[in-house]
């Protein structure tokens, strides 16, 4: 028995395009990072994104947008099949960000009704082809045009290369916003984040003539504020097998800690303008674009506010497309129980610790706030007698002492110091006693703060008390007897 003679088309042209329309991008970023994955696999160094406002014949805004690259360019053969779904000379290829033959078409009609793709090898032979989604739905066509010679746009010629590609997404008419402004700025903020690894390199992506800074979730660096997070430990390197090619590949995982004791008391605006406020959990990048963000790999711990001051990204190339589920819209990851398996072990424990040591930052941040111990004692001061020379108040004349309390990891057994500075008397609790967790701590975290009140005072007492060895001899006496003191108590409370 032969093939069948009749039989129905795979596809129904006309319905097939109004329900990819809706084949799901996400935002309108996702959907132009498919244009720009493809300027950036064309070795395009500069990239123009151009949001176009115009007015139609009733005055209502209406928003073209188009990226311009200085790629190698397709040659007419190439550019024929640019719009075809599956139309790809790199299927299922690695190497690079496109694998699908999707990209392209896929994007263009999640959000425009026409696109139109010009190319150029050589300055001013330039060929175009596009698609115009109406053209299908009436049935007027079933195949694309083939490419025809065109010029530029007068916009485009201005900035374009001697080769390069620029697609044009016309009357777009799935857009959430309607002013190009706007439109331009969202697009910035999340084209810098998508493809700060590109940015770094020295590509340069342009939005409406401003040109784009990259945006690290990372926060190693950040132009709105000073200071940045810090690398925690080496990068986390682990050797995988491509479920497809056997062949080893690695997926990299680096952490970074933020500053809590910097950055704690922003201002809330502040914090969620650096991407602080809700930015928690695992960065994706594939090859060179981040993928996806979220609350991945971290096992049984829940998110909790505290882990929004560590981040992780993790890196992985496209042969591990399958391990980590990537869709050919290439907007997210659904990971594979393998990879869970894989990686969970891994990044749980890091997170909890993590997790503890950002509680710990701003247990310290919060008792090294001036203490109304503190305060009261530099008030209350004057009222005492003299106990040296050197101490600036007279009897009805100048203010006495002032009081503070610090918290540092000291080398020596003691569970408290006693400093000095000018008319400043400075108790530095030890980090490392267990007087300090056993007790102090515990005495700052409890909802009635009384009780740090107290404890604070006697601190602060004993350790005025302490200026009054004036001697050597005495000196030597007073930290002998704090040594013996920290010794035992340290004793008395591991039980
Ligand atoms: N800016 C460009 N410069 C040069 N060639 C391009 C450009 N954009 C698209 N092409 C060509 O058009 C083809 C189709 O692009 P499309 O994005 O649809 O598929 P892809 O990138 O191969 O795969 P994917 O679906 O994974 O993105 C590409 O394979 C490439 O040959
Ligand atoms: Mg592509």
């Amino acid at each position: 028995m032969g093939p069948p003679t009749h039989g129905r088309r795979l596809v129904s042209e006309a319905n097939f395009i109004r329900a990819t329309r809706d084949a799901g991008y996400k935002t309108l970023s996702t959907a132009i990072a498919e244009l720009v994955d493809n300027a950036l696999q064309a070795g395009a160094t500069t990239i123009h994104i151009f949001v176009l406002e115009a007015r139609d014949d009733n005055g209502a805004r209406q928003i073209s947008i188009a990226v311009l690259d200085d790629g190698h360019g397709m040659a007419r053969s190439t550019l024929q099949g640019a719009l075809q779904f599956g139309g790809t000379e790199r299927f299922d290829d690695r190497s690079g960000f496109g694998r699908f033959g999707m990209g392209l078409p896929n994007s263009s009609v999640s959000q425009a009704p026409r696109v139109e793709v010009y190319s150029w090898l050589k300055q001013g032979r330039v060929f175009r082809v596009y698609l115009d989604i109406d053209e299908f739905v009436n049935r007027q066509r079933r195949s694309i045009p083939g490419p025809v010679e065109a010029s530029l746009p007068r916009w485009a010629l201005r900035v374009a290369g001697p080769t390069g590609t620029l697609v044009l997404w016309t009357r777009c008419d799935r857009l959430k916003e309607r002013k190009a402004s706007t439109i331009g700025k969202r697009l910035r903020g999340a084209l810098a984040r998508l493809y700060r690894h590109v940015l770094w390199r020295g590509v340069h992506i342009v939005v409406n003539g401003e040109e784009l800074q990259p945006i690290d979730p990372l926060l190693r660096t950040s132009d709105k504020i000073n200071g940045g997070s810090v690398p925690f430990g080496d990068p986390l390197i682990l050797e995988v097998r491509s479920p497809l090619s056997e062949a080893a590949s690695t997926i990299e995982v680096r952490f970074t800690e933020l500053p809590v004791e910097l950055w704690h008391d922003l201002a809330t605006e502040t914090k969620r303008a650096i991407g602080l406020t809700g930015g928690a959990g695992v960065s994706v990048v594939r090859y060179d674009r981040e993928i996806d963000h979220g609350w991945y790999f971290m096992g049984e711990k829940r998110k909790e506010n505290y882990d929004d001051w560590w981040r992780c990204e993790i890196r992985f190339a496209p042969e591990l497309d399958e391990l980590f589920g990537v869709t050919n819209n290439k907007q997210g990851i659904n990971p594979t129980p393998d990879l869970r398996a894989i990686l969970e072990p891994s990044l749980e424990p890091i997170a909890r610790l993590l997790n503890r040591r950002v509680r710990q930052a701003f247990e310290r941040v919060k008792e090294s706030r001036p203490s109304p111990a503190a305060v009261a004692a530099s008030h209350r001061d004057r009222v005492l007698p003299n106990i040296g020379p050197d101490c600036r108040r007279g009897p009805g004349g100048v203010a006495g002492y002032q009081y503070a309390i610090e918290i540092h990891a000291l080398e020596t057994p003691e569970f408290f110091q006693v400093r000095t500075n000018g008319d400043r008397i400075i108790v530095v609790l030890n980090e490392y006693h267990p007087f300090y967790h056993r007790v102090y701590a515990r005495a700052c975290n409890t909802a009635d703060q009384e009780e740090r009140f107290r404890l604070e005072s006697l601190l602060l007492a004993s350790a005025r008390a302490a200026l009054a060895a004036r001697s050597p001899a005495e000196r030597e006496w007073e930290e002998r007897h704090r040594g013996l003191w920290s010794d035992a108590l340290s004793a008395f409370l591991s039980y």
